[in-house]
Order: structure tokens, then C-alpha cells, then sequence
């Protein structure tokens, strides 16, 4: 009843309610200077004629920009560090807020020099410096017509709200896809035919809500006040993020079918039970349902086991009983063994940061695997799952993430220092949204940390036993193969911490060295307070440079030097895995490559080969996918830390 009304009126979502003076002036509670809550950006609208640029800079002297005081080269690993003097100042962020609010553009987006952060949480950008997201084909590869993307925000019509999330949510309880009945099948096809009917010039029509994705992932904005791009991708905004995201998405859904309890389903490509999660969902491959697309791989729809280790192999090269032992190991791997926020959400991304580059143990690998495994290899960037900028054009893409965004509950509740991030930087950065009323909104990181208080929950599925419980074997006890014939380290070169003028090593198929351990515990991590015991040796890859716009798959091992592409992921020398899909670019950023740092936590390996005595381990690289001439992979540093 209350869906055939929806479907006979024009969409309304004309009644955006006025911004609350009460939840404004609440402030950001982190004593980071927000005390002029009410001063925060009410409108978007451009300066008017009687401000004048020049005036008002010279009325308003800007405060010093505080450096991070890190070498440029040596930035992106560096990423997270904490800034203490301007930790409680956020003098900048409030006038760069106050220009904003004005509409003092020519302030709002002046540069931070040398991509400098000033320390304060990221927050939405100004609306009005949407540009262009660009892609050209990365020098040595075959090329690709170059193609640019409009993926811009539409302006809000109305001011922006700060949301406030209701006292007693509707509860949403996401169940796994390949569990879900006809009828909820033929709901959830109905909810998606009525998003994909809205006009474009509606911010809830399906092709707006992937256009957000884009907008925040390709660089189509900058950092309010920076020149530097806003990143949701490679860092600890991530989760929160995509969680935000999947919140409005299911609201907007729930009020198009008029079931306020409507719930998205979730892919639950890391159950290894061979109860059919770890296929393409079936209600996704219907051909003529709202929630097909046809840009997939063909070759992967059901009954074809998902992997989460893209390889150059032929997909009949491994056996289904490797592909599900390779899957347990990475889940395990980038689950379980991610014991620190730092490893398994991200590092710190802040106000003014440099394009972010410590991703997250979940991120970086199975998350991004399911990305390329589902795009189309017939499309020239992996369209459209395999690419972030047409990744949410595909319905799949909202079931995939409602699993990632369950995992992240799921590591919540392994105990020790699984728990969210607590930096202030962290909590009170705040993102755009359109809520169901097609307003826009403004959300912070810490409102969604809590699932419950969202109305979100999942239902239960046993296959997360299976990887929780995995227990990786070493290699070298469990199989006599060539691979494992000891083998002398001495001709193994070392490889240490990158520095400025290290230049990159190339890593083609392989790439092995030794590196060594850290001789003791840094005492400013036991200052913090934590034993000796909780702390995670992790294993850090300086300065990955991978193209940007072509799927890349490195996987690492210690202990192993023979390791190839060929070694299975399924022992415990195999310690994780970095994947990269192609991800359209903002103007004026380095097209051809990107340089990230990998981290790993290798505590519970280096326990289960038993060489926790050595000081000197050796770390083979092996590129799964790319890592020849044409598809160059390079790395500058390895080095292990503790955390
Ligand atoms: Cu925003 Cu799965 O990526």
C-alpha cells in the first residue's frame, strides 16, 4: 500500500528541516577549539559582492602553518604521526570554518604549502571547487583513451544539517545474500527499480548515490582549505565512511519501498562453508532485474568460488580446495592477526593531509580483491566494480561492503587492542550525505562507530568460525616440494628502512630480502602504557609504487625465500597481502603511479615457523598480478617496527 503511493508521487524531498541551533553549538567536544560551534558553514553560498578578497585577508592574519616537519620524500609512510603542538589549537580549521561559512572561498581554499597538516580532523569540503576526476593510461601500458568522470555532488538546495541519529532507530537486520527468500529477493529488486526510476536531478537516484563514491574517492574535491584531494580510501576513514554511506543508502531505500525496516543483504564472500557465500550472489546475476549489471566478469558468476588472491594464474590453475585454504589464510591474515587499529583500519589521515596511503588490513586485501574479482576484464578499467569511481553503479557493490563493514564488527569483538581509534582526529571527522529526504547531511566518524545506535545488525552466519579458528601451517613441515629445499640466506641482499635518496627496487615476478628485527621494545610505546606482550611486531613495505590504473596483486611471505606465485596462501610463512585496483585521479595529481606503505603484523607467524629467536628474517615479495616491464612494481624500504 504504502509502496504503490510512493510510486504515483513525484519524489518529495522538499522538506529538509532547518539546521538545529542546539546541535550545532554542541561543538566537536574534543577541546579542539570548536567552542564558536554556531559559526560552522550553514550555507554553501559563493561570497557575496561586499566581501572583498583582499580586505578580508589582510583584516584576518592567518595563523603559521604548522609542518609536519617530515621529509617530503619520506611523507607517505610517515603518515599518522601526531602533531602535539597544534594538537590543542585548531586555530587554522576555525577560520578556515568561519571563511567557509562566509563564503570566503578565496580562504577556504588557499593552499597549505608542501601539503603540510595542520592537525585537526578532516571535514567536508566546499562544494563549490568540484573539478573533474581524470584518468590517462600510466606510462608503459597498453594504452587506453583517456576519459574523465563528472561525479560532483549535487548542491544542496537547503542548508546542511548536522544529523542527529534518532533516540530508537528502526532496526535493520542485514542477512547474507545467498540466505534470502523470493519474496525478500523481489523487495529488494522492487527497492532498487524505484531508485534507478528517480530523475538525476534527484541527490537519491541510484546513479547520484554512486556518484558520491566517486566524488570522494577520485579526487573531484579538495580538503576544505588544502590543495591536497579529500581521500575516504587508504586510511581510517574507510570504515566509517563506507558505513555512513550504506546507513543513507538503506534509509533511502527503506522509504522508497515504505518499509522503514528494509535491509540491505550482505556478501558474505568470506565464508568458506560450502553453503554458497563465497560465489556472486545469485539475486545480483538475474539478467533484467534492477539489480544486474552487466559490467562483471563472466567468467566468475556462480558457481565459481570467489577468491581473495588475484593472480596472473589461469582461474582453473587452483583446485577449489586451494582457492578455499588461500581464502581462510587472508581472511585470517588481515582479521585476526591485524591486532592494532593502525593495521586493520588504517593510519591517521588529518585536515590538510597529503593523498592518504596506510590502508587497512581489510581494505587493502579482501575488500579490494572482491572489487577487481567482480569487475569486467573486458572494460578498460575494470568497470564497474574494479574501478572506485564506477564501483557503485553496481547494486553488488552495497552487498559487498555491508560484509566489510560487518567484519569490521566482527574484529571488534576478538578482544585484546581490537578496538576503534580514539584520536580525536579520527572521531570527529565529518562527511556529506543525502539522507532519505534527499537533504544533505553532515555526519561524524564517532556517531557511527556503534552499529546498534545506527539500527544496524547482522545476522549471524558460522563460516566466520572457520577463519577465526584457521590455523596456518609452516610450509616447511607440512609438504616436501621443491619450494621449501633450504637454501642458503647468504646470497640474499639486506634491504633496510627507505631513505630519502633510496632509490626504488624493482620487483618483476619476486623480489627477496633480508631484514632485520628490532633489537628492543621502544619505550615510548610501553609509556602508553601497554605490556610488553600486547605489542605487534609489524612489517612495513616503504613506498609501494604501483600504477594507478591497473589491478595489482603483491603478496608477501617471510621465512620463504623460494616463495613464488605460485605458493600457496595458505601457510603461515604468507603474512598478507597488497591489492590495488584502478582508481580514477582529481587534476593536477601524479597519474601514473601510486606509493603506499604495506603493513603487516607477523607476531603470530614468526610464533607458529617458531623463529622468534632470529634477528634477521628474510621477506619475499611475489607479484600475483602485474610486476613485469609493461606493469612495473616497485618498493624503496622494508623494515619491521613494533606497534
Ligand atoms: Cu569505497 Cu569498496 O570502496
Amino acid at each position: 500500500m504504502a509502496a504503490s503511493l510512493l510510486l504515483t508521487r513525484s519524489p518529495n524531498y522538499s522538506s529538509c528541516p532547518v539546521i538545529s541551533k542546539k546541535s550545532r553549538a554542541s561543538g566537536n567536544g574534543n577541546g579542539n577549539g570548536n567552542g564558536k560551534g554556531s559559526i560552522r558553514p550553514s550555507s554553501w553560498s559563493r561570497a557575496g559582492p561586499c566581501l572583498s578578497g583582499k580586505r578580508q585577508m589582510a583584516l584576518t592574519p592567518r595563523p603559521p602553518l604548522v609542518s609536519c616537519n617530515i621529509d617530503a620524500n619520506n611523507k607517505p609512510c610517515e603518515q599518522g604521526k601526531e602533531n602535539e603542538s597544534e594538537k590543542n589549537g585548531g586555530g587554522r580549521r576555525d577560520l578556515i570554518q568561519a571563511a567557509s561559512m562566509v563564503g570566503l572561498s578565496f580562504l577556504a581554499v588557499s593552499p597549505s604549502p608542501n601539503g603540510s597538516a595542520w592537525g585537526a580532523p578532516v571535514v567536508p569540503p566546499d562544494l563549490n571547487t568540484c573539478g573533474p576526476a581524470t584518468v590517462t593510461t600510466p606510462p608503459g601500458v597498453p594504452s587506453a583513451p583517456a576519459t574523465s568522470v563528472s561525479c560532483c555532488l549535487l548542491p544542496p538546495t537547503k542548508p546542511i544539517i548536522d544529523y542527529e541519529l534518532p533516540s530508537k532507530p528502526k532496526i535493520h537486520r542485514r542477512r547474507p545474500a545467498h540466505k534470502v527468500d523470493d519474496d525478500y529477493i523481489s523487495k529488494y529488486n522492487k527497492a532498487y527499480e524505484l531508485m534507478k526510476a528517480l530523475p538525476s536531478s534527484d541527490p537519491r537516484s541510484f546513479m547520484r548515490q554512486a556518484d558520491i563514491h566517486c566524488a570522494f574517492c577520485n579526487g573531484a574535491y579538495n580538503q576544505l582549505g588544502s590543495t591536497n584531494k579529500l581521500q575516504v580510501h587508504f586510511s581510517w576513514l574507510f570504515l566509517p565512511w563506507h558505513r555512513w554511506y550504506l546507513y543513507f543508502h538503506e534509509q533511502i531505500l527503506a522509504k522508497l519501498i515504505g518499509d522503514p525496516k528494509f535491509s540491505l543483504v550482505y556478501w558474505n564472500w568470506d565464508n568458506q562453508a560450502n553453503v554458497g557465500g563465497n560465489i556472486m550472489p545469485t539475486m545480483f546475476t538475474q539478467e533484467g532485474s534492477a539489480l544486474y549489471d552487466a559490467k562483471r566478469n563472466q567468467n566468475h558468476l556462480p558457481p565459481i568460488l570467489n577468491t581473495l588472491a588475484l593472480t596472473d594464474l589461469a582461474s582453473n590453475a587452483l583446485t577449489n580446495k586451494q582457492i578455499i585454504q588461500d581464502n581462510l589464510n587472508i581472511m585470517y591474515q588481515s582479521i585476526v592477526t591485524a591486532s592494532t587499529p593502525d593495521l586493520f583500519m588504517g593510519k591517521k589521515y588529518s585536515a590538510g593531509d597529503p593523498e592518504p596511503n596506510i590502508g587497512g588490513t581489510l581494505e587493502n586485501a579482501p575488500h579490494t580483491a572482491i572489487h577487481a574479482w567482480t569487475g569486467s576484464d573486458k572494460e578498460t578499467y575494470l568497470e564497474d566494480m574494479g574501478n572506485f569511481y564506477s564501483a557503485a553503479r553496481d547494486p553488488i557493490f552495497f552487498a559487498h561492503h555491508s560484509n566489510v563493514d560487518r567484519l569490521w564488527a566482527v574484529w571488534n569483538t576478538i578482544g585484546g587492542r581490537r578496538r576503534d581509534h580514539t584520536d580525536p582526529d579520527f572521531l570527529n571527522a565529518e562527511f556529506l550525505f543525502y539522507d532519505e529526504n534527499g537533504c544533505m547531511v553532515r555526519v561524524k566518524a564517532k556517531d557511527a562507530l556503534d552499529n546498534s545506535k545506527l539500527g544496524v545488525t547482522y545476522i549471524k552466519v558460522n563460516g566466520d568460525q572457520l577463519w577465526l579458528n584457521y590455523e596456518p601451517q609452516p610450509l616447511s613441515t607440512t609438504t616436501t616440494s621443491k619450494q621449501v629445499v633450504p637454501r642458503s640466506m647468504d646470497d640474499i641482499p639486506e634491504l633496510g628502512p627507505a631513505s630519502q635518496d633510496t632509490s626504488p627496487t624493482k620487483i618483476d615476478k619476486k623480489f627477496v630480502s633480508l631484514v632485520k628485527r628490532p633489537t628492543a621494545v621502544p619505550q615510548e610505546l610501553l609509556d602508553k602504557g601497554l605490556e610488553e606482550e600486547d605489542l605487534e611486531e609489524v612489517l612495513v613495505l616503504e613506498y609501494v609504487e604501483v600504477p594507478r590504473n591497473v589491478a595489482t596483486h603483491i603478496a608477501v611471505f617471510i621465512n620463504l625465500p623460494q616463495a613464488d606465485a605460485t605458493t600457496p596462501l595458505s601457510c603461515a610463512e604468507y603474512v598478507g597481502s597488497f591489492i590495488n585496483i584502478p582508481h580514477l585521479v582529481g587534476e593536477g595529481m601524479d597519474m601514473s603511479s601510486r606509493s603506499v606503505c604495506a603493513r603487516f603484523g607477523i607476531s603470530d607467524n614468526l610464533q607458529r615457523l617458531g623463529i622468534t629467536d632470529l634477528s634477521t628474517i628474510s621477506v619475499t615479495v611475489v607479484a600475483k598480478l602485474g610486476g613485469s616491464e609493461e606493469i612495473p612494481i616497485s618498493l624503496k624500504g622494508i623494515k619491521i617496527e613494533y606497534e
